[in-house]
């Protein structure tokens, strides 16, 4: 049976409407009992009224774990935790590199478990995750990976939030196998998608943490179209003090949980999303581009997160960590409704 946690935020409610097409029957569960029960009720599904730190006691005949309360940094630990202590595979859609990275570091952990460890399966990451595997296929010695995507118009209060947490970090790339730091916006590029060519912007996307475990390449670089004034905001955020960033960021909180409420169901159903990627072997000078098109990042979310619960209740994903592209190879992505590609360049 999958368990999906977190089934009355924006996303997870998408998550447990389409796991329930998809004939899923899910129990939902988070730790608002009353807004849990409207959305069981509206669903028809069982549910279970807990918070994170109780996961353990409540996993009675739960084959499979699909997190969606985020940040995912403030609820991931005591969820892995309980779901390896008694063999539930775990998958989030998480996009924050220090949830991928510690929850990798749980592979060993998992692998004695016989227990799939499975994040990142919304928009951030499975499209550039596969692209990654697609152009690692095409070219297997690749030194180096670059990674883009534009369309993510509209966001829902717990992707603004999860946003937040990351506020005055700064930016970051992978470099010979090793998360470095880097200023915030520190590169552009042109790119060009399958609708048309655009400047992108260097951001620390999720990618950062997985592509080195889909593809072996050590190193990696994320970037997505972003408004220029958006662009010149970001670099000019280096300048400011990080007590000031500290001190702000209380208030951009509550300014999200009162204003932001995520892309309607209009702008769902209309929306695409452009994914691009080049593989590149420095040693020899070879390179290949490959993109793809694919449905409103919260929609595809929603099939991405449901399509890799099922193949994980399937018995598709070997125990340990996992990233989608690892698990599924690149044409899980292709194969979800609404998505076009690989075009290969
Ligand atoms: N990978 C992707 O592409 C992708 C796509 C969509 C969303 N996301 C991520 O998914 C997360 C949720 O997004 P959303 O749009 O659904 O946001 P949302 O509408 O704000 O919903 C967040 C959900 O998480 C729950 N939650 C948050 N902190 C919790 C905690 N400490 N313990 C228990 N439950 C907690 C909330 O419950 P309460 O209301 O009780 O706090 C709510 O049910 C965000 O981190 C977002 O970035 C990722």
């Amino acid at each position: 049976m999958l368990c999906i946690y977190g089934a009355y935020g924006y996303t997870g409610e998408l998550v447990a409407e389409t796991a329930v097409e998809a004939g899923l029957d899910p129990v939902l569960a988070g730790r608002n009992g009353a807004r849990l029960a409207d959305v069981a009720a509206a669903n028809d599904c069982e549910y279970r009224a807990f918070p994170v730190e109780e996961t353990g006691a409540n996993l009675d005949g739960v084959d499979t774990l699909l997190n969606c309360a985020g940040p995912f940094v403030d609820t991931y630990e005591p969820v892995v935790d309980a779901c390896l202590e008694h063999g539930v595979d775990y998958l989030d859609i998480t996009g924050e590199i220090a949830v991928f990275e510690g929850i990798a570091a749980r592979d060993g952990v998992a692998a004695d478990a016989d227990a799939t460890l499975l994040p990142g399966v919304g928009f951030d990451v499975v499209p550039t995750d596969c692209t990654a595997r697609h152009l690692a296929d095409r070219l297997p010695d690749a030194t180096h990976l670059e990674l883009a995507f534009a369309g993510l118009s509209s966001v829902s209060r717990g992707t603004a939030l999860s946003a937040l947490e990351s506020l005055g970090q700064g930016g970051a790339v992978r470099r010979d196998g090793r998360l470095l730091h880097r200023p915030v916006a520190h590169a552009t590029r042109r790119v060009p998608f399958a609708d048309r060519e655009r400047t992108v912007t260097a951001i620390p996307w999720g990618d950062l943490a997985t592509a080195p475990w889909t593809t072996g390449v050590p190193n990696v670089t994320t970037y997505a179209a972003i408004p220029q004034v958006a662009r010149l905001g970001m670099r000019g955020s280096r300048f400011l003090p990080s007590a000031g960033l500290r001190l702000a960021k209380p208030l951009l909180q509550t300014l999200v949980e009162r204003t932001v409420e995520g892309p309607s169901e209009r702008r769902r159903e209309r929306g695409r999303a452009e994914v691009w990627g080049e593989a590149r072997d420095e040693r020899t000078g070879e390179s290949v581009q490959t993109r793809l098109t694919t449905p409103e990042p919260y929609a595809l979310t929603a099939d991405a997160a449901v399509a890799a619960a099922e193949r994980v209740l399937g018995g598709d994903a070997d125990p340990g960590f996992q990233t989608p592209g690892g698990a599924f190879g690149a044409a899980f992505v292709t194969d979800l409704p609404g998505v076009s590609g690989f075009d290969d360049l």
